[in-house]
């Protein structure tokens, strides 16, 4: 294998795959190599250094890197100089650097505040690897925010202590910490300063983030919500993904009260038959899930609910996937995530018996994917004839014409005068499955 030494990157691509945290991670690691004077590589063109944020939670995601990797090799020959960060790289360092030779620096999600001496080292000959889980913040080791699109994530808890059966998230991002309270402010100050008017709270548990605000008392997420509201260029405040049991009163009752929280809850159940919840070690029931969700539409009437699914755990029955779908036609989804259950190395469904056929699986998905389709669309049709505020995110493809998010997460197209990070007020004329015709007003 070689080790030579190559010269320093001048430029850099970062591409994420996974999760809204990966995309937060991903604008941080292209953040931080700015600051040491790289740049951003331009669209089609070659970058010196590629960084693969890579995603483990199922199967296809995992050999997608690998076939990323071969494919950044150059018609000459030749290849970038690669980075694998992300969660396969926590969970898969040592085989990608034994398989990939190519890929010269491996840096898992609680260590790539060490990137860009780990790219000098790379250049420099020697391959770099970094898995360590500190539990201290790689964050103050960041470059401050600059600039911002109008919609930002802001991660503010990472990790996940539920242990679900199925998830490798426990092991490749660690135990659940949440960011301390002055540190989010600062950074949502940033942002907002920076152009964004709507910010995503994120984290694998995100409702479960807890913290002590200026005045010393103990707050949950509402508390931090509140806080970041009080701010008048910030417009829109969401966050994702939370846990059923950690739905609080306050977070509860937060939604009835802020105005800037948008109406949307994304709160994945995965499953509708008890017994299949009570083998994911989810320790909630499809009861105490539609409870919550009681809970919350009595607080906000015109919330929009969104979850996570999955087919074939092992030991799913017929009986038990039809469960889901009843639990589906009783919550009636504005829009939902389904996947086919993966088998992920290291968790304990992974050595539970009866795992579900590849045929079977592929059915109930296509049946729970045509229901949840049917409730999107639903969903959608309801919104006609409302009139509700679009915050601006890009340009369409027509001329003049513009594309937002309505409160409810719907994307929106309309035609008019707007600029981008404008709220503008907009008539619902047309509902399609995954998008509205707006009309300004
Ligand atoms: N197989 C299939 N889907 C999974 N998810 C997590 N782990 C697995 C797995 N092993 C899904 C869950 C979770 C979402 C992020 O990914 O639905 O909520
Ligand atoms: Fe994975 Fe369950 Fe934690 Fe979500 S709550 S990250 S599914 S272990």
């Amino acid at each position: 294998m070689s080790s030579t030494a190559t010269s320093s990157p001048k430029t850099f691509r970062v591409k994420s795959f996974g999760c809204q945290m990966n995309v937060y991670d991903g604008e941080r690691m292209a953040e931080l190599l700015a600051a040491e004077g790289m740049s951003a590589a331009g669209d089609g063109d070659d970058a010196d250094l590629v960084v693969l944020n890579t995603c483990h939670i199922r199967e296809k995601a995992t050999e997608k890197v690998y076939s990323d990797i071969g494919r950044l090799r150059r018609e000459d020959g030749s290849a970038p100089m690669i980075a694998v960060a992300g969660c396969v790289a926590q969970a898969e360092g040592e085989e990608i650097m034994t398989r990939a030779p190519s890929v010269k620096v491996v840096v898992g999600p609680q260590s790539y505040h060490r990137l860009p001496e780990m790219v000098a080292e790379a250049a420099s000959g020697k391959r770099a690897t970094e898995t360590d889980m500190p539990a201290e913040a790689k964050f103050a080791a960041l470059p401050k925010r600059r600039k911002s699109a109008p919609t930002a994530f802001l991660t503010v808890q990472e990790g996940c202590d539920k242990f679900c059966t199925y998830c490798v998230v426990p092991y490749t991002r660690g135990a659940e910490i949440s960011r301390p309270f002055a540190d989010l402010i600062e950074e949502a100050k940033l942002l907002v300063a920076g152009g964004a008017r709507e910010i995503t709270l994120l984290g694998q548990n995100v409702n479960a983030w807890t913290g002590e605000d200026d005045k010393g008392r103990s707050i949950g997420l509402d508390g931090l919500a509140r806080a970041l509201a009080a701010d008048p260029d910030l417009k829109r405040i969401r966050y994702t993904t939370s846990h059923p049991n950690d739905m609080t009163d306050g977070l509860i009752a937060a939604h009835a009260e802020l105005e800037k929280l948008m109406p949307f809850l994304h709160l994945p159940v995965q499953a509708g038959s008890d017994r299949v919840l009570k083998a994911m070690n989810r320790s909630h029931t499809a009861d105490s899930y539609l409870k919550v969700l009681d809970r919350i539409r009595a607080a906000r009437p015109d919330i929009a609910l969104s979850g996570d699914f999955i087919v074939g755990f092992p030991g799913e029955t017929d009986a038990e996937f039809e469960e889901t779908l009843r639990l589906v036609d009783a919550v009636g989804y504005a829009q939902a995530f389904s996947f086919k259950y993966s088998a992920r190395p290291g968790t304990p469904a992974a050595t539970m018996p009866d795992h579900v056929p590849a045929a079977v699986m592929d059915e109930r998905l296509q049946r729970l994917q045509a229901a949840l389709n049917r409730d999107q669309l639903a969903f959608n049709q309801g919104s006609v004839g409302k009139t509700c505020e679009v915050l601006v995110e890009r340009k369409g493809k027509h001329p003049g014409q513009w594309l937002g998010k309505s409160p409810w997460l719907q994307s929106v197209h309309f035609v008019g005068e707007a600029e981008i990070g404008q709220m503008v007020t907009v008539k619902l004329v047309e509902a399609g499955p995954n998008s509205l015709a707006g009309q300004l007003v």
